[in-house]
């Protein structure tokens, strides 16, 4: 039994509905373990830019600093969309990301049974999908400099950097041999290394380090033939390693093996202490949704298995963590689906009777 302090940052358009789902079913899981979770809100994107002019305020960033761990629902939406806008919501998400050192992007994509129908492809594709996507996220082509636009004699020009160190790529390798270690053991390195210099650096490393896992089954895949591998033949991978970009895009091609990116969660990893937690960052894959904002029909499954994320790896409460997962199935076997996950004979609702479902079947599981 113990006593966590998480910041709670519901953000913009279905954010702060996903959020409410979310933390209902986390106090069940107070009520049913015994545990204590004190959760404090803040403000990050759109709404942090109408109150305060920024997309998140530095104390914010040390108040998320100083907790177990950080819930995001979501940023962003059309209203603060203008590309000249020196301001923008999604500052605040890479500004978490740098500020609280969190490198690892993990995203699980795993293909529920019942949910097949859901995705546009075949279901003997989706057949046996369960991969996670680790995606380095605080170095490459997002934070690189020089990283600007000018004005030129030909006309206007501009540039972005895409930078690695060793320190950088071998720190994400490694989160990619441990989980593979842990999972099927078999290990994707993507990168484009018949052209970037940045991709031999990181293909020589996973190849050192490859030495370190002899148990890891190590391939290496340039990037477009992954994402052609990722509809041909889902099933193959069980860990996939990338840099910054590259998983930006691979990942939201994974998310629609799912069917919905209403399902997904993510977990935004800094370093491990020795018992394999720290500070870490979950949110839904999904964005903020505007156009169906405030109607109580976003899917919060995202947001509440981010929350069961946060409990395996920030709060080390494994099996609170498989609790909250198994609820979920439960109430999808049952029937139970949101607008976006819906078909034939099954039990449409809204997000916070979502919430409600999973927190009962947690507490009675
Ligand atoms: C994501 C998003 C973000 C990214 C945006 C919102 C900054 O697309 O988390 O994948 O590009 O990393
Ligand atoms: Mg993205």
């Amino acid at each position: 039994m113990g006593t966590y302090r998480i910041v709670a940052l519901p953000g913009d358009g279905v954010g702060p509905e996903v959020m409410e789902a979310g933390l209902r079913v986390l106090q069940a899981v107070e009520r049913r373990f015994g545990h204590r979770f004190l959760v404090e809100e803040d403000l990050v994107g759109g709404a942090c830019i109408d109150r305060y002019g920024v997309a998140i305020r530095p104390e914010t960033v040390t108040r998320c600093r100083g907790a177990h761990a950080v819930l995001l629902a979501a940023v962003g939406g059309p209203k603060w969309d203008d590309p000249k806008a020196r301001v923008r919501p999604e500052q605040g998400l890479l500004a978490l990301r740098k500020g609280l050192g969190l490198f690892a992007n993990l995203r699980p994509v795993k293909v529920y049974p019942f949910l097949v129908s859901a995705s546009t492809l075949r279901p003997e594709v989706l057949e046996g999908v369960d991969m996670v996507v680790v995606r380095e996220l605080t170095g490459g082509i997002y934070f690189g400099r020089p990283q600007r636009q000018w004005q030129s004699r030909r006309g206007r020009q501009a540039v972005d950097t895409l930078r690695y160190s060793e320190h950088e790529i071998r720190r994400i390798l490694k989160m990619g041999f441990e989980l593979a270690r842990a999972r099927r053991k078999r290990l994707t390195s993507v990168d484009k290394a018949n052209i970037l210099e940045s991709s031999r650096l990181w293909r020589a490393i996973a190849m050192e380090m490859a030495q370190e896992y002899p148990d890891v089954e190590l391939r290496h895949m340039l990037v477009d033939a992954c994402a052609m591998h990722l509809i041909r033949r889902p099933a193959d991978f069980d860990v996939i390693v990338t840099e910054n970009m590259f998983g930006d895009i691979l990942t939201d091609e994974a998310a629609m093996l799912a069917g919905s990116m209403g399902m997904l969660p993510s977990a935004s990893l800094g370093r491990r202490r020795r018992d394999g937690t720290g500070l870490g960052l979950y949110e839904p894959v999904h964005g903020s949704a505007p156009d169906i904002a405030g109607q109580d029909v976003a899917n919060p499954l995202a947001m509440i298995l981010s929350v069961a994320l946060m409990l395996r790896h920030s709060l080390g409460l494994p099996q609170e963590a498989a609790a909250v997962e198994r609820a979920v199935e439960e109430v999808l076997r049952a029937g139970y689906r949101t607008m976006d996950i819906a078909h034939e004979g099954s039990m449409v609702v809204g997000t916070q009777r979502m919430g409600e479902l999973v927190a009962w079947a947690l507490e009675e599981g």
